[in-house]
């Protein structure tokens, strides 16, 4: 039988794809098309439903994003390791419109022709459908390729589809994440529902005694608010659901408070809390990285980040080792890689909940929320820099769905709504943390460069003996990335001088997946230990994997060696993210490792600029305790052991001369 329905079915596709040459007009005029199209349609469901195939969904309806579904499927005659299973959502989706699939052949039974699968999922705000479809190696289609490049499955064959699968009503709303507003008395939150009704936020001191109720503001975005493909077309578009945000006020210092939200009619998350924040705190705990992606349970079409599964897992066990003391975490740029495919924004907020319901989460904006070719702001020296990266997305879906502190602000030139979010600061304990846009106008002149200006100069460094500045690409980095040296070049010019004046302590970028600190400088020069220049450090080894290499040697551009230069004190390829650790004495910065959950690298920098380096301990161990005294403990000892490691000889490429001028000694160099 289901080979009968497979010869029925490619005898259709024959008929309408591979034999154009029967002319329709050959027929006589009078022929009814409607019939003979009639016939072949009816053809084709007769035997789809008639097939032995069968799938079974169990639950019928899922509560909430994240649950399972079990996928069971019977009755597959000789099967294939091509076989394959698509998710559609919305159930009507075209077959070629699949947002993921999975090999049957992933089940361990599946050569029985009967097995099952679970597979989380997320609430797209519409129905779930599967199909099951046979695909042949002959039938490879070498221009329907993923994102690397691997063959995506052929629809022509379809063996049988799946009950729509939904979620059920009233479970509350979802992708819940906190923000620090511009009071430090508040703490702003947002969230999604599926309808736009009133919601709330409940919270209070106790988890039984939420007494205080805030509205939230609604907001949505269109359709037509996307500006180019994929974002605005069948694939990439999905209905982003309606956005709310509510701010949290009057709240005490440092307390733990606990919260919910929704409403009586749609339903209420579950109870989260947070630390508030205090402005006076004499403590700075925070979680730096960029690039970071989200992961999905099956294969899509395009690249997605499983590494940020890691990163979050680290981060999270980092929260609540801090146990009552506040944190934030900083993104800063190339937030989902939704790159216009709206599920992933849904599925990124979604695996994000679990530590952005906890602590404030704050973003910066990369050239994957943004790029679009009619962006208004691309000078002439910036064409070939900035493209079309956000895949249509145009910064409508980053400049909705967070809302960071601040009213920075630019108008897209469409109908869209203005792209916002771009540039804002705020104190965290000792430290001034300033995010800004490398993906609009940031030369002198603008509103950004102004408040840039503005805010560097006018630092309490009584306050805040620190300050840290982030922005999406980089001004340093060692990588073979010509494209935005154009960038680099006026990101040198401008920034660098506020930077050295204005004794900025350290400069987080993203952009480049990889780790990368520098030696305090200026000029791709390094400075004396206490001059108190700013030390780089590129941290977009989140998620995303794509890397160019490191520069080659000028006179040997293909030969794979790639000496470190000497400004650079550690690169690393290994994905993972920073802490940051400071008293009114000394910042610490640490990059942990995904692939060991242990520090790798720190640096120490005093509050009078001067830079130190690692610590060494006599202890042997990472004790991790809810205190981040443990950070700098932890670090050290890695710092000692890579040295020995370096000693031994594990380390065989490492950098063997420190940089010149400093007191540095570079602990540990990776080749890629
Ligand atoms: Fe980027």
């Amino acid at each position: 039988m289901a080979n009968q329905n497979l010869l029925s079915l490619s005898t259709f596709s024959l008929f309408l794809s591979t034999k154009p040459a029967l002319n329709l007009s050959m027929l006589p005029s009078k022929t009814p098309l409607f019939f003979f199209y009639f016939f072949f349609i009816s053809t084709l469901f007769t035997n789809s439903f008639s097939s032995p195939v069968s799938i079974t969904l169990t639950p019928k309806t899922l509560t909430k994003s994240g649950d399972s579904v079990k996928i069971q499927w019977t009755g597959i005659e000789s099967p294939s390791d091509y076989d394959w299973l698509g998710i559609y959502s919305p159930p009507n989706s075209s077959n070629d419109n699949y947002i993921g699939y999975v090999y049957l052949s992933s089940c361990k039974n599946w050569k029985s022709g009967s097995c099952s699968i679970e597979l989380p999922l997320v609430n797209l705000r519409s129905n779930y459908e599967f199909r099951i479809f046979r695909w042949t190696e002959k039938e490879i289609d070498k221009k329907n390729l993923d994102h690397d490049h691997n063959p995506l499955p052929g629809t022509k064959h379809l063996l049988a589809k799946s009950k729509e699968l939904g979620f059920e009503l009233g479970g509350g709303p979802e992708q819940i994440h906190l923000a620090l507003t511009e009071k430090d008395d508040e703490m702003r939150v947002m969230f999604i529902t599926g309808d736009g009704k009133e919601n709330y936020v409940k919270y209070g001191e106790e988890e039984d005694e939420m007494d205080e109720m805030v509205k939230t503001v609604v907001r949505r975005y269109e359709r037509e608010d996307m500006c180019d493909s994929p974002a605005n077309e069948s694939i990439g578009w999905r209905d982003p659901g309606f956005i709310h945000d509510g701010v949290m006020k009057n709240l005490k210092m440092e307390k733990r408070y606990y919260y919910k939200v929704g409403s009586d009619s749609g339903g209420w998350s579950a109870t989260h809390s947070f630390m508030s924040w205090d402005g006076n705190s004499d403590e700075t705990n925070a979680f730096l990285f960029g690039d970071m992606g989200t992961s999905t349970p099956y294969l899509t079409f395009m690249r997605t980040q499983d590494e940020s599964k890691s990163t979050l897992k680290w981060v999270l066990r980092d929260i609540e080792a801090l146990g009552d003391k506040p944190s934030f975490i900083s993104h800063i740029g190339d937030i989902s890689y939704a790159r216009g495919y709206s599920w992933l924004w849904d599925t990124f907020f979604t695996q994000i909940e679990p530590v952005a319901s906890k602590v404030p989460y704050h973003v910066c904006i990369g050239n994957h929320e943004y790029d679009w070719p009619l962006q208004p702001w691309k000078p002439d020296w910036a064409q070939t820099v900035y493209k079309m990266d956000g895949g249509g997305e145009c910064g409508v879906p980053y400049s909705l769905k967070f809302t960071m502190p601040g009213n920075s602000s630019v108008l897209t030139g469409t109908r869209a709504p203005a792209t916002r979010n771009l540039y804002y600061s705020f104190n965290s304990g000792v430290v001034h943390f300033v995010y800004m846009s490398t993906e609009t106008n940031f030369l002198p002149g603008s509103d950004q460069y102004n408040f840039i200006k503005h805010d560097l100069e006018n630092v309490d460094r009584k306050k805040t003996p620190f300050v840290v500045v982030q922005g999406h690409r980089p001004m340093y980095t060692t990588s073979n990335e010509g494209r935005d040296a154009p960038l680099r070049d006026r990101m040198l010019e401008h920034y660098e001088p506020l930077f050295v004046k204005n004794k900025v302590t350290i400069a987080l970028w993203g952009h480049v997946h990889r780790y990368e600190r520098f030696c305090p400088m200026k000029n791709y020069t390094c400075g004396e230990e206490e001059e108190g220049l700013p030390v780089h450090v590129v941290i977009g080894m989140a998620g995303q994997d794509w890397q160019p290499i490191w520069e080659p040697r000028p006179d040997h551009p293909k030969d794979p060696i790639f000496p470190q230069p000497e400004r650079s004190l550690y690169r690393a390829g290994e994905f993972g993210y920073t802490r940051l650790f400071a008293t009114k004495e000394k910042l610490t910065l640490t990059y942990i490792g995904n692939h060991d959950g242990e520090p790798h690298d720190m640096v120490e920098i005093l509050s009078s600029g001067r830079v130190l380096k690692g610590v060494a301990d006599s202890s042997n161990k990472v004790v991790v305790k809810s205190t981040f005294s443990w950070f700098v403990k932890g670090a050290s000892i890695l710092v000692l052991g890579a040295f020995m490691g370096y000693v031994i000889g594990f380390i065989s490429h490492a950098k063997r001369v420190a940089a010149s001028g400093t007191s540095w000694t570079p602990v540990k160099s990776d080749d890629v």
